[in-house]
């Protein structure tokens, strides 16, 4: 693994922070404050998105990009030691891709990679007790966090939630289109409610690009939160 910039004092570290998205590739270049160092840029998610592919889109919408020391990615899917172990919203084979040693040797910098809701989640979250964060996207996301470290690749959205449903076939982007807002809404406050009694969570956070699409008046100690924290987590990425 190669060194962390940040580790040598004194040096400015920039973070480029990538999102691999369903639907679309995020990236955008953050100082130590999280201060945007550039413009936020996006790509449609190629399709199919095998890995090829999407590593093909990926390079060439951050190579025009400024200068960065480190890389922080947000995969939709389990992640472990940097190697993709599912992607239930892309295509092809991602069992055992080495994404982050992938990215690493085409960019020359050190790479962490995690579960996308992780990502966002270490963007958002207090640091204490039992934190849920859910995301709504073209997918659900879900990350869970204890006094503020990840318990990872927690795969709710896969988890049977009504019949043969799934905890993502029911709030999913695909499902907010066939159902419209309304009722999409009234399957996220199921959702909710379902989860608060089984988690008990000190605080849930609402995030993802469908978080904004949300009319429903939220329980005590849920909130939604900007769909940037997504970025954002990846400086938290590299506190250790
Ligand atoms: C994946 C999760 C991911 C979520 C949001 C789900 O289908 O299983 O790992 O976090 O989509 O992208």
């Amino acid at each position: 693994m190669r060194p962390d910039p940040a580790a040598e004092e004194g040096v400015a570290v920039r973070t480029l922070c990538i999102d691999v998205g369903g639907t679309g590739l995020k990236a955008l270049i953050i100082d130590e404050r999280g201060r945007a160092q550039g413009p936020r840029v996006r790509v449609a998610t190629p399709r199919p998105a095998t890995p090829e592919a999407v590593l093909e889109a990926l390079c060439a919408l951050i190579s025009p990009l400024g200068k960065y020391e480190r890389i922080s990615m947000g995969f939709p899917g389990v992640v472990t030691g940097g190697i993709t172990r599912s992607a239930p919203n892309l295509d092809g084979d991602w069992a055992n891709f080495h994404l982050a040693e992938k990215v690493s040797a085409s960019t020359g910098k050190p790479v962490r990679l995690l579960n996308d809701a992780g990502v966002q989640g270490l963007g958002v979250i207090e640091g204490k007790g039992v934190e849920l964060v859910l995301t709504l996207g073209t997918g659900m996301g879900c990350a869970l966090f204890v006094d503020g470290r990840y318990v990872p690749n927690l795969e709710l959205a896969h988890h049977p939630f009504k019949g043969h449903q799934t905890y993502e076939e029911y709030v999913s982007a695909k499902a907010r289109e066939k159902l419209g807002n309304k009722k999409w809404n009234k399957h996220v406050a199921r959702v909710i409610a379902q989860v608060i009694p089984v988690f008990n969570p000190d605080r849930i956070y609402l995030g993802g690009g469908n978080s904004k699409h949300l009319r429903i008046a939220l329980p005590p100690r849920v909130k939604v939160t900007p769909n940037e924290a997504g970025l954002l987590g990846g400086l938290a990425l590299w506190k250790d």
